[in-house]
């Protein structure tokens, strides 16, 4: 439960180096695949390595609330039970999303082609994020939708009994709008078609194949063009999540900000649709070498080590927005101690996330005395170091929290988050490692 009543605010003072080995918590993107694709798989899907953190236990309850069951052994495993790609029935009481904009963008995908009723609600950040983007393609499926004001949550979905396949191409950069469309051609006969004139993140489609599913990629003029034969049943699978590379990238930045410092993160997946952060600060100076490059449970993993470096500043393009999308908050920290200007550029989708993060960023940047300039979709920072001694508001919005809190073990004053509990929602334990490394 979250109320501004009991918020939760949390100090970072200056730090005298991080080192030492670690890991951070499984990729979200894949734990929430992960139990959904186990809840509409035929038999027993084994995930190791699950993100348990708020947003994916959401999940995993409406997987279980959806007729599937999702349970945590005591060994640390998590095992799906699935009853196919039509299996799921009517929840008895609303499914509740908190703060995940992936939970409940997919989870309605997933329902949407099915005969079922349901209500999804999610806390105040999520009731003020766009639903249309998604129940505007699901609707051309059969789907019905009813809305709040804005065709925001809570929102009840009425899922189509003879649903129809779809074309479409992706008005947006999301890779939560090409999975919802591609989830609702599970159980859809004939071919779903979503094409995607900009790359975003391909844990759907490999996750997709490795459960057997029918789906093809191709290359077009127009852009990917992702095809799914609907209504072939997917095969229950074993599963090892491996760490979050948007977890990573805070340790990253704090080491690379903070003088002395020399860590090692393990495990790290390095899906090519995720790096755009490392590439940037590679751009930037930054001393990070990836180590042991292995492939894992379908992906790239490797060991990322990282030495406290002097950077500069760098244009950030456009094109690059979709691998890093969630990574600027804690880019825009890293720019602020980089020598010289740091541009980014192609932010429009910022605006959207568990915060308007443009605002948000720019808003605890001056805070803490770091000169910012920008427009709709474009960030300045003037880069020589954080004055600090501000006081953040994080708007409910896990990134901002950690992010301030990184520059905090850099910056001259210390800085202060206004509340703490949603680092809760991606990585419950982050405090507690950012101490043992030295924090
Ligand atoms: C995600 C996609 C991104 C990202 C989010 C996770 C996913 O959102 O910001 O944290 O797992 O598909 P968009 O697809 O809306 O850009």
């Amino acid at each position: 439960m979250h109320n501004s009543s009991s918020s939760l605010p949390l100090i970072s003072r200056k730090a005298q180096g991080l080192s030492g080995r670690l890991r951070v918590p499984g990729d979200k993107s894949m734990s929430h695949r992960a139990l959904m694709f186990g809840a509409v798989a035929i038999g027993e899907t084994t995930i190791t390595g699950l993100l348990e953190a708020e947003d994916v236990i959401n999940t995993a309850k409406s997987m279980t609330a959806l007729g599937a069951t999702a349970a945590r052994g005591g060994d640390g495993v998590w095992r799906v039970q699935g009853f196919g790609v039509g299996g799921l029935r009517s929840p008895d009481a609303p499914l509740d999303f908190g703060n995940s904009g992936t939970g409940v963008r997919l989870a309605m995908g997933l329902m949407a082609t099915t005969p079922l009723i349901a209500h999804c609600v999610g806390d105040a950040s999520l009731s003020k994020r766009p639903m249309g983007r998604v129940t505007t393609p699901l609707a051309l499926f059969g789907a019905r939708f009813e809305a709040a004001e804005g065709g925001r949550l809570p929102l009840t979905l009425q899922g189509a009994r003879s649903p129809v396949p779809v074309t479409y191409t992706l008005p947006v950069a999301s890779a939560q709008v090409k999975s919802a469309v591609l989830l609702a051609g599970l159980n859809t006969p004939g071919i779903t078609t979503v094409i995607e004139p900009t790359p975003t993140r391909d844990h759907t489609e490999r996750m997709l194949k490795g459960f057997g599913a029918r789906l093809t990629i191709t290359q077009e003029a127009d852009g990917r063009h992702i095809t799914l034969e609907g209504q072939h049943e997917l095969k229950a699978q074993s599963l090892d999540v491996p760490g979050d590379p948007s977890s990573a990238a805070f340790p990253m930045v704090a080491a690379l900000i903070t003088p002395g410092s020399d860590i090692t993160i393990e495990n790290i997946m390095l899906n090519p649709t995720r790096t755009g952060l490392i590439e940037t600060l590679l751009d930037m100076g930054a001393d990070i070498s990836i180590e042991d490059r292995r492939m894992a449970g379908g992906e790239e993993v490797g060991d990322i080590r990282v030495r406290s470096s002097r950077l500069h500043g760098v244009r950030v393009p456009a094109a690059r927005a979709p691998s890093m999308i969630d990574e600027y908050p804690i880019l825009s920290v890293a720019a602020s101690f980089a020598e010289g200007t740091t541009r980014m550029e192609g932010l429009e989708e910022l605006r959207v996330k568990e915060s308007d993060r443009l605002a948000a960023v720019e808003a605890g940047l001056q805070a803490n005395g770091v000169t910012t300039r920008s427009g709709p979709d474009w960030l300045e920072v003037l880069g020589g170091g954080a004055p600090g001694g501000g006081q953040v508001v994080t708007h409910m919005d896990h990134r901002i929290a950690m992010s301030f809190l990184v520059m905090g073990l850099a910056s001259h004053l210390q800085t202060a988050i206004d509340d703490s509990r949603f680092i809760a929602t991606s990585f419950p334990d982050f405090t507690g490692l950012m101490n043992r490394l030295g924090a």
